[in-house]
């Protein structure tokens, strides 16, 4: 076998790791792209309101287990504040991608098991809005 000229070399290396740079950058962007489309695809979507019945347990639900972090006025412990004025600068969107996937490497979990997109998009939404105390005298 023939060895080129050592010249030929270092552009062919050169870019041949420039694009493995690139593929891997894409790679880690991945996830982050992916929320960023569900987000700008969601961005006009008003999410349909739940049947009574299931608002009433998606409210006990954020009131309680979210309120176990979040703080049982919402008002921030572990997790950060989830009121009306802390999350005025976040889009609905953004809120629900979290709660649906939760935040990898913090004690913020996914609830993809526990409610749907459209759930999840209503309960941002209704965070966004001040969120609605539970109606006690209906609870089980
Ligand atoms: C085990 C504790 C825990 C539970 C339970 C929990 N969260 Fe969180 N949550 C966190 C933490 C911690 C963060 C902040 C993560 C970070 O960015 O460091 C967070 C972040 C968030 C954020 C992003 C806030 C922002 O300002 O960007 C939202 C929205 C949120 N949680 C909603 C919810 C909802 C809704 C529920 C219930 C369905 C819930 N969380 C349950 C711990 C929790």
């Amino acid at each position: 076998m023939q060895l080129k000229d050592i010249r030929e070399y270092p552009r062919h290396d050169l870019n041949h790791r420039k694009d493995r740079i690139a593929r891997t950058a894409m790679a880690r962007n991945a996830p982050l792209a992916l929320t960023l489309a569900l987000a700008v695809g969601a961005a006009c979507a008003q999410a349909p309101a739940p049947a009574p019945e299931r608002a009433a347990q998606l409210v006990r639900m954020v009131r309680q287990d979210c309120g176990s972090c979040h703080g049982m006025r919402l008002t921030g412990g572990l997790g950060p504040a989830l009121t009306r004025q802390a999350l005025a600068v976040k889009p609905p969107e953004y809120l629900a991608a979290v709660i649906t996937h939760g935040i990898p490497g913090t004690p913020m979990p996914p609830w993809s098991a526990l409610l749907n997109e459209d759930e999840a998009l209503w309960i941002a939404q209704q965070l966004s809005d001040g969120f609605p105390e539970e109606n006690r005298t209906h609870a089980p």
